[in-house]
Order: C-alpha cells, then sequence, then structure tokens
C-alpha cells in the first residue's frame, strides 16, 4: 500500500473547485514524488497544472484530499510561510523579482524566513547562488537591466536562497528563447544531479519533459497518465 512517508512530497486525492465560474480544476489527483526525482507535468492550456502546483507547494489549499510532506500534512502545519520559504523554492514564468532591488538582494529576500540570521552570511550565500547560475558579473544589477533569461536565472538562485529539497517550476522557460531556455534546463539538470533537489517542472515544450524521471499528463484536473517521458516509446516503436 502506499504511504505518504516513502515520498518527499504525496498528494492523496486532491480537489479543487473555483466557486468563481464554478471551475472543477482539479477531481482527485494523487501523485508521490521521491527525493531527487525530476518530475514533468503536461497538459493542455486550463487542465489544472498551475492549480495543481500552488497547492503542492502550499499556495493554495485544496477542498478535499491531503498534501503531505516528508510525511506531515500541510494542513496541520502552522508555521506554513516558513516552511515554504525553507523546503521549496518557486520558479514562474514571469519572474517577480523585485524592481527596485538588485540581483544580489533579490536572491536575499527568502532568506529572511530561512536559518541565515547574519548580513554577511546571506550575502556571501547570494552571491555564491549568483556565481553557481552564471550571473556573479551581474550581482548590482536590477531587474530592468537584465534580459529576460538573466532575469530567469537570477529567480532560479532566488528559489535555491534556503537550499530547498524541492524545487516547483510553471512553465520556467515559458518566455524564454531557445538559447536561455536550454541554459535554464541545464541548470536544473546539474542542481538535480549536484544538490539531489526534487523537481516538478510545468511545461508545454516535450524538451522539457524529454529530461525528466518521469512525466505526468494531464486532462480535465486528472492526471490521465504518468510514465517515463515518450521518447523510449518512441524509439520502441521505431526499432
Ligand atoms: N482564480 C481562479 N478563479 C476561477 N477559475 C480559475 C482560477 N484560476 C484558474 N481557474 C480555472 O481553473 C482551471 C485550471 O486552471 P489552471 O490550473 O491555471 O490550468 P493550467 O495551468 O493547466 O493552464 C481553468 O479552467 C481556469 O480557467
Ligand atoms: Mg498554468
Amino acid at each position: 500500500m502506499t504511504n505518504p512517508t516513502d515520498f518527499l512530497l504525496y498528494a492523496d486525492a486532491v480537489a479543487k473547485r473555483y466557486p468563481d465560474g464554478d471551475v472543477r480544476a482539479l477531481n482527485g489527483v494523487t501523485l508521490g514524488v521521491r527525493p531527487g526525482e525530476y518530475v514533468a507535468i503536461t497538459g493542455p492550456s486550463g487542465c489544472g497544472k498551475s492549480t495543481l502546483l500552488n497547492v503542492l507547494g502550499a499556495l493554495d489549499v485544496p477542498d478535499a484530499g491531503a498534501v503531505y510532506f516528508k510525511g506531515e500534512p500541510l494542513a496541520t502545519r502552522r508555521d506554513l510561510d516558513t516552511f515554504r520559504a525553507r523546503q521549496i523554492g518557486f520558479v514562474f514564468q514571469s519572474f517577480f523579482l523585485m524592481p527596485t532591488l538588485t540581483a544580489r538582494e533579490n536572491v536575499q529576500v527568502p532568506m529572511f524566513e530561512g536559518p541565515l540570521t547574519a548580513r554577511a552570511e546571506r550575502v556571501k550565500k547570494a552571491t555564491d547562488l549568483l556565481e553557481l547560475v552564471g550571473m556573479g558579473h551581474r550581482a548590482s544589477h536590477r531587474p530592468k537591466q537584465l534580459s529576460v533569461g538573466e532575469r530567469q536565472r537570477v529567480a532560479l538562485a532566488r528559489a535555491l536562497a534556503n537550499d530547498p529539497p524541492l524545487l516547483l517550476a510553471d512553465e520556467p522557460t515559458g518566455n524564454l528563447d531557445s538559447a536561455n531556455a536550454a541554459k535554464v534546463l541545464d541548470l536544473f539538470a546539474q542542481l538535480q544531479k549536484a544538490r539531489g533537489l526534487a523537481l516538478i517542472v510545468v511545461t508545454h515544450s516535450d524538451e522539457v519533459a524529454a529530461l525528466a524521471d518521469r512525466v505526468i499528463r494531464m486532462r480535465d484536473g486528472q492526471i490521465v497518465s504518468d510514465c517515463a517521458p515518450a521518447t523510449t516509446t518512441a524509439r520502441t516503436v521505431s526499432g
């Protein structure tokens, strides 16, 4: 029998309805993600991908079902803001960087909910993370002085501010050209390997999905398939 404690993140029969327009966005989604796993979520626009990511990341609460992190139900946590800041990194299609802050300052924002108390430590950590994503030379720039691809790399550094074991990304390459998208995806792959980071990436891109360990396809608020990327099947068919 499946047990939530076997997983880093476990969603059990999660349902979510938006009263506005009476939309049933999630209709009984069950899914477990293990530490270090790379999961892609695909499906047509409006099928509930973003809603699922928000519920998994404790940005939104389900109407029914439950989400567990390391076997503990999110619904009973009272420290949700701190929990989120420390355990989950978020990367969105639009990066939501603070326009008045430099790249180095933006990366430090989540650290105020994290374990680093000394300012010097936070600055060093932010500097190191910007180096990691290849943005060390732009640390003092503000978002509007950066290209779109560079902004997404800063947002990725920010998502890693507190070394979370889980990264949630909602169409993270949706606003990027193919060269910048490839850079961001390379970083994801490196992070997954080097840090044992679990990644859940919502994507329209078959190339992104092909890099994942698992591809989950959704339709009308439900999971319709959950398996290894299609490339193996394609090879089997043609070979
Ligand atoms: N805040 C909201 N209020 C009402 N309906 C919403 C809201 N957010 C999303 N929806 C609806 O819920 C469904 C799922 O949306 P979403 O999770 O954003 O899908 P996806 O990310 O797959 O495009 C869609 O039909 C969408 O129109
Ligand atoms: Mg969406």
